[in-house]
């Protein structure tokens, strides 16, 4: 629920960015975690993929495990009925695990089991329960879950790829997002994920979201700890 410490800890923390990691360089993450830590970023997302509801595959929960790090582990899972799979993210030691609900055929029961599990970082915290939507998933969607969750992604790109083009009408979304959990007297954090740049960055910031994902754009293979300090200033503005 919305009290768990580990919601309050990452509420304290936003506006904030969760910086995506597959682009980085995976054969020295260590070394890019420790550069993220030096920045300011509180969040690492990993985009979780299973060549099923996505295109691509990515990396699962051994993944997340290595990553040794005392950034939040966010954990965005675009992966296919994921009711049987959330515990081992939970154990790998994810903070916040996201579910697309057009992945689930029980979204509402998959959110409804992700509250009794525990943190392995620390079993005090509890986990953030996400619903992110693809652009083309009706808002609605989310209606009936928003009692079972504390955290909502919007993705500004259709999930498979970094390095896409934002989509306009995500920021139609963000209000009406925003105005769906003003109307349910929750504290529902709101973030967005995808197509995230220095040049838009700051026009995302200003719709109040709380979080928001940015991966190729700071891992571009250049100036990543200028980029993480770059995004993380713009969301503070
Ligand atoms: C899209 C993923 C995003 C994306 C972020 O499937 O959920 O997290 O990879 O990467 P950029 O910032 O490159 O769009
Ligand atoms: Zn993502």
């Amino acid at each position: 629920m919305g009290d768990q410490a580990i919601t309050k800890l990452l509420r304290d923390s936003c506006p904030t960015v969760s910086v995506g990691i597959l682009t980085a360089n995976l054969l020295s993450l260590g070394t890019e975690l420790d550069l993220l830590e030096r920045t300011g970023i509180k969040v690492v997302h990993i985009d979780v993929m299973d060549g099923c509801f996505c295109p691509m595959m990515t990396v699962g929960p051994p993944f997340i495990k290595a990553l040794k790090t005392p950034l939040l582990k966010d954990a965005h899972l675009m992966i296919a009925d994921p009711v049987e799979k959330v515990a081992e993210y939970a154990a790998a030691g994810a903070d916040i695990i996201t579910i697309h609900p057009e992945a689930c055929g029980h979204p509402h029961r998959v959110l409804q089991q992700m509250r009794s599990l525990t943190n392995a970082n620390d079993p005090a915290r509890g986990i953030v329960r996400g619903a992110a939507l693809n652009p083309g998933t009706p808002l609605e969607t989310l209606d009936p879950l928003l009692d079972e969750l504390e955290f909502i992604l919007l993705l500004a790109v259709n999930p498979g790829w970094g390095g896409q083009k934002f989509i306009p009408s995500t920021f139609r979304r963000i209000t009406q997002a925003q105005q769906m959990i003003a109307d349910s007297g929750r504290e529902t954090l709101l973030g967005v994920d995808g197509g995230i740049t220095r040049a838009n960055i700051a026009e995302v910031a200003k719709t109040g979201v709380d979080l928001i994902v940015t991966g190729s754009a700071v891992f571009d293979g250049k100036a990543v700890e200028e980029n993480a300090r770059f995004m993380m200033a713009a969301v503070k503005l």
